[in-house]
Formats: structure tokens, C-alpha cells, sequence
């Protein structure tokens, strides 16, 4: 997969250079290139905002210079992803569906956002163009949303997480349900042991706590997710948990 980054910040996603993300590219798995924005400038100044039409606080960035950007970087197929705190939650559904995609750009916005022309331009023009959140808050910009995004897509790419079983059990994965708390050595520490049922070696029971673990957490952290589930997805022995 091929990602571009444009930001005014290049040296914010050096950090893609680490763990996973940067074995990923070090393996030819993850081609990462990130630009600076201000490449595309052609004043002495290289500006890159100006003040909003109509009035308000903050700067809003250029069209003519981001258009100039994407112009060069976007390939026939790519998928244009703008960070913004108005877009659409990105969530594992989101990051599996993206991971399908050969080519992504990440165009990240500062102050008070990328004038939305820019959006438009290139959704007439055919590019699939997507606004996501990384949540109900407001960053500085869209740097740390292209972190999530990159991270949360490069590990679901193929040979980038060794065992390829640890992406089905987790968190937002196919069950619908928050992960189970997990455990290691020692089986007791600071007065606190670990549960019987994970010594015991019996599988199926053990894989029953886990199953109701989850389910008490999702119940309890995220009453939403377990209203979205699917009656279908709850067994027997769910519905009494
Ligand atoms: N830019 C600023 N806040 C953001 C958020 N919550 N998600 C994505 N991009 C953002």
C-alpha cells in the first residue's frame, strides 16, 4: 500500500518510523512518503492560510495551494482522506475497508480547517474523498488523526502483524464486544490473583469467561455497542450473562 501524508508539519509523523508502521515500510509493505505542504507554495512568505470569508476567528487554508499539492500527489484510484473534527468517526470497520485501498492521501488540515472547496473540487472530479474524526474532541490539527489512521490501516495490511490471529480476538474486532482482561506471570501480585479458570487448562471454560468478561465490560463501558449487536451474535448462554 502507498500512503501520502501532506501536512505543514512533516517532522510530527516521524513517530511512522517506529514498531510495527516502520518494519511495515522497512519490508516493503508500507510505502509511507510525507510532504510538506508548503512545497506547493509559490510566494517568498510560503503561505499556506488566509482569513476567512465572512468573518471569525482563525486562518483557513488555501485552496489554490492545497489543490496545487493534491494535483501532484494523487494517483487514478487513490482515496483522499481529510482529517477534520466535523468528518465521520473513523472506526475498525472504517480502518478495514480503507486497508483495501492501493493508494491513500492523507491531507491534513490546520487552523481552522482546509477551505471546502477542496473537498468538493475533487469529489466532482471523481476522487473518492472521505472527512473522518478520530473523535468527539478538537485537535490542533489533522496530524495526530493521520497517525491513528495510518497505524490503525498498516497493521491490518498483510505480514505486518505476525500473528494474524491476534487481529480477530481484540477490541472492535468481529464479535462486536470490547476485549476480555488479560493476564501473565506472576499468577499472584500485590495481594491480587489472577483467575482460576485461566490456570485450569480447561479450554472451553476458559473461552466461556472470556466470552462473559467481554460482555460485562461492553455492558458496562459501551452500552451502545451491545445495543448494536446483532441478536443473532448472542448464544444461550449470553442472554443470562
Ligand atoms: N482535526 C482536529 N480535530 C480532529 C479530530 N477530532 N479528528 C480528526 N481531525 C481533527
Amino acid at each position: 500500500m502507498r500512503v501520502d501524508v501532506l501536512t505543514i508539519f512533516p517532522d510530527y509523523l516521524a513517530p511512522l518510523r517506529l514498531s510495527l508502521v516502520g518494519k511495515a515500510r522497512e519490508a516493503g509493505i508500507l510505502d509511507l512518503r510525507v510532504h510538506d505542504l508548503r512545497d506547493w507554495t509559490t510566494d517568498r512568505h510560503r503561505t499556506v492560510d488566509d482569513t476567512p470569508f465572512g468573518g471569525g476567528a482563525g486562518m483557513v487554508m488555501r485552496p489554490d495551494v492545497w489543490g496545487a499539492a493534491l494535483d501532484d500527489v494523487l494517483t487514478p484510484g487513490a482515496h483522499l482522506l481529510l482529517p477534520t473534527p466535523s468528518g465521520e468517526v473513523l472506526t475498525q470497520r472504517t480502518a478495514h475497508a480503507v486497508a483495501q485501498d492501493a493508494h491513500l492521501v492523507v491531507a491534513c488540515g490546520r487552523y481552522e480547517g482546509i477551505d471546502a472547496r477542496v473537498a468538493e473540487h475533487y469529489r466532482a472530479a471523481g476522487v473518492r474523498v472521505t472527512e473522518y474524526s478520530i473523535g468527539d474532541y478538537v485537535l490542533n490539527g489533522g496530524e495526530v488523526a493521520a497517525l491513528v489512521l495510518v497505524e490503525a490501516v498498516a497493521r491490518l495490511l498483510p505480514g505486518v502483524v505476525g500473528n494474524p490471529h491476534s487481529l480477530v480476538e481484540e477490541s472492535h474486532g468481529e464479535a462486536g464486544l470490547l476485549e476480555y482482561p488479560v493476564y501473565t506471570k506472576p499468577p499472584s501480585w500485590r495481594g491480587l490473583d489472577v483467575p482460576d479458570v485461566l490456570l485450569s487448562g480447561h479450554h472451553a471454560r476458559i473461552a466461556r469467561w472470556r466470552r462473559d468478561e467481554a460482555l460485562h465490560r461492553t455492558a458496562q463501558r459501551r452500552p451502545d455497542m451491545l445495543a448494536a449487536l446483532d441478536e443473532g451474535a448472542l448464544d444461550r448462554h449470553d442472554r443470562e450473562v
